[in-house]
């Protein structure tokens, strides 16, 4: 062979594609793309990709009918716990003791620190068309209502006790709001967390809880916020509620304790003597309740 020959021989050898190697990084390029599709890298900026409103739908957790039937209203209770310092959880499906403080099922809490366990049962009584509250509360709501009636204030409910699959759908609903607006799933469940109780950690799963908001609300207004502050029903609320054993329960400037926004609307039994107490220093239940032990 001609020098020239084995020069163009070899140049030719150098430009053969190499199939084999090529068919290999093909190969390592589709596994790359399936296993980022697969952790979610695509798509998941946490920015809102259109305008998004971040809460002009709060009225969507509170507006739910709670008719289940099926839920168990049986007094079998689960383990109760009073421990001075509980250990904090957060997945409920783990939780087998709810937070009862001193023992005093009035006291009980639920929140993020908190969760309640799937498991709590308690009695539960129709106190409003398809409203329900913990049966031992059931006569102290009535007077309230009645009272704040007599003194010309109407109140209308919109939440009380909420099964746990309920708080469940009505969390999940929400996260599906800000997900639909662009967020990613963990900024969307971050962004839901602040208005309402993910699972186990809702007040209202206690049956001690209700929200109350005047008849008129949504005649005039498209959501609930803290609006409702303006009202005669909450001032009414503000000053009475204490005299049937309600307290406010998401106070303003306490939700780095509570973990809530200021809820102007959610009320929650605890009994006279603590929701004078409560009410009368302008604290919240995890306050009162730290400060007991
Ligand atoms: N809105 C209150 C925090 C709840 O969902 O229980
Ligand atoms: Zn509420």
């Amino acid at each position: 062979m001609s020098f020239e020959n084995e020069i163009r021989r070899t140049n030719h050898r150098k430009k053969k594609p190499n199939t084999f190697l090529i068919a290999g990084y093909a190969a390592v390029l589709v596994l790359c793309v399936v296993v980022m599709f697969a952790l979610g890298a695509f798509g998941k900026d946490d920015k809102p990709s259109s305008s998004a409103v971040a809460s002009s739908e709060q009225s969507s957790f509170i507006s739910m009918t709670e008719t289940s039937s099926s839920e168990s209203t049986t007094s079998s209770k689960v383990s109760t716990t009073s421990s001075k310092s509980p250990t904090p959880s957060t997945t409920s499906s783990a939780v087998t003791s709810a937070y009862v403080p001193n023992g005093d099922w009035k006291l009980i809490i639920a929140n993020k620190q908190h969760p309640m366990p799937e498991s709590y049962k308690i009695n539960l009584s129709y106190v409003s068309g398809n409203y329900r509250l913990d049966s031992r509360i059931a006569d102290a709501y009535k007077s309230m209502i009645s009272a704040a009636k007599q003194d010309g204030i109407s109140l209308k409910i919109i939440s009380g006790f909420r099964t746990f699959s309920g708080q469940k759908t009505l969390f999940n609903n929400k996260v599906n709001y800000y997900i639909n607006r662009g967020y990613s799933r963990q900024k969307a469940t971050e962004l839901a967390a602040e208005y309402v109780a993910p699972p186990g950690t809702s007040d209202h799963l206690t049956g001690l809880a209700v929200d109350l908001i005047s008849p008129d609300w949504y005649s005039y207004n498209s959501n609930l916020n803290s609006d409702f502050e303006n009202t005669k029903q909450f001032e009414w609320l503000y000053n009475n509620c204490a005299e049937y054993g309600f307290i406010l329960r998401y106070p303003k400037g306490k939700t780095s304790i509570t973990g809530y926004a200021y809820e102007p609307w959610h009320y929650r039994y605890v009994g006279v003597d603590a929701a004078k107490d409560i009410m009368s220093r302008k604290i919240c239940l995890e306050e009162y309740v730290a400060q007991m032990q």
